[in-house]
């Protein structure tokens, strides 16, 4: 089993991911850690602790991170998301968030974990940023980091040039990318291709908890969205790629964010000129039925 920590802004997207990485025997999830992103911190966190008490998973300790990004102000995807980054109603969280912050858990966790601990990013990547800044040594002895985020040679999903995780935190995006910890940047150039479509029978009839979470959340999403004919699923390719190494076909480069002006947030790539590793491929049918096998919770 991998150990992993999610860090992540519930959001849509994060719950479909979050509901099939709790159902993966490959991954110990040992906690989430949450961020400001695609809502408030405050809704973020209620929505990953709802989420868990809908699962029954309110074992699953959360830790609460950043509510503004290294540089300016975060914005956030309510737009995309729905109010408060949901669209179904979540159970009354069962349990309550640590005191400890998610930046210094992380730290703790990799203090000593010696190529023993994975972090599935989801979010703007400010925790692991702060993680890394308060000490980069400690931080070092992570195995890797799978980043959701980044738009290399497609366009972006906020601005032409930028995709929404790595927009809200352009100058923690290249903290993390200068890090030294091996990096596998899961970007819409491979998630985009990965989706559940509006006349798909096959993600609305599964009869689990966790099935019907899913859908509960992605049916709410349809109906916000008429302009939408599918539902992208980026967080939980993402995941995906932490439980099947082969799904993604990686290619080494060199990547940097532009931090300001007009294509603020951009993520640029020299192919062969640097260690992080880029997805430029996928195996679409794969992942698409993993991910829809891992939300069967077993009741
Ligand atoms: O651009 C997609 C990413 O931004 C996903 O992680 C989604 O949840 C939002 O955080
Ligand atoms: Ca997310």
């Amino acid at each position: 089993m991998t150990r992993v920590i999610i860090d992540t802004d519930p959001g849509t997207d994060d719950a479909i991911a979050l509901i099939a990485a709790l159902n993966s025997p490959e991954l110990d999830v040992l906690a989430l850690t949450t961020v400001t992103g695609n809502a408030s911190l405050e809704d973020a966190t209620r929505n990953a602790l709802g989420l868990l008490t809908g699962l029954g998973r309110s074992d699953i300790p959360v830790y609460v991170g950043a509510d503004t990004p290294l540089v300016g102000k975060f914005e956030f995807a309510e737009n995309y998301h729905g109010p408060g980054g949901m669209t179904t109603p979540l159970p009354e969280p069962e349990s309550v968030p640590s005191p400890i912050p998610a930046e210094r858990y992380m730290r703790d966790l990799a203090r000593g974990s010696d190529g023993h601990l994975t972090i599935i990013a989801l979010g703007p990547l400010t925790n692991v940023a702060l993680a890394i800044q308060n000490e980069p040594d400690v931080m070092r002895q992570v195995k890797e980091i799978f980043v959701m985020g980044g738009a290399v040679e497609v366009g972006g999903n906020v601005t032409p040039y930028a995709e929404f995780n790595i927009y809200d935190d352009p100058r923690a995006a290249n903290v993390v990318l200068d890090s030294g910890i091996p990096i596998k940047l899961v970007g819409l150039d491979v998630c985009e291709r990965v989706a559940f479509g509006l006349s798909d029978s096959d993600w609305r009839s599964g009869t689990s908890t966790g099935e019907r979470l899913a859908a509960r959340i992605m049916e709410g999403w349809f109906e916000i969205h008429p302009e939408y004919d599918r539902y992208v699923l980026c967080d939980p390719l993402t995941v995906a790629a932490a439980i099947q190494p082969d799904l993604l076909t990686y290619r080494r480069a060199e990547v940097t964010v532009d931090e300001n002006g007009e294509q603020k947030g951009r993520t640029r790539a020299e192919y062969d000129a640097g260690d992080i590793r880029v997805a430029v491929d996928v195996d679409i049918e794969r992942a698409r039925q993993l991910v829809l096998d891992r939300l069967r919770t077993a009741d």
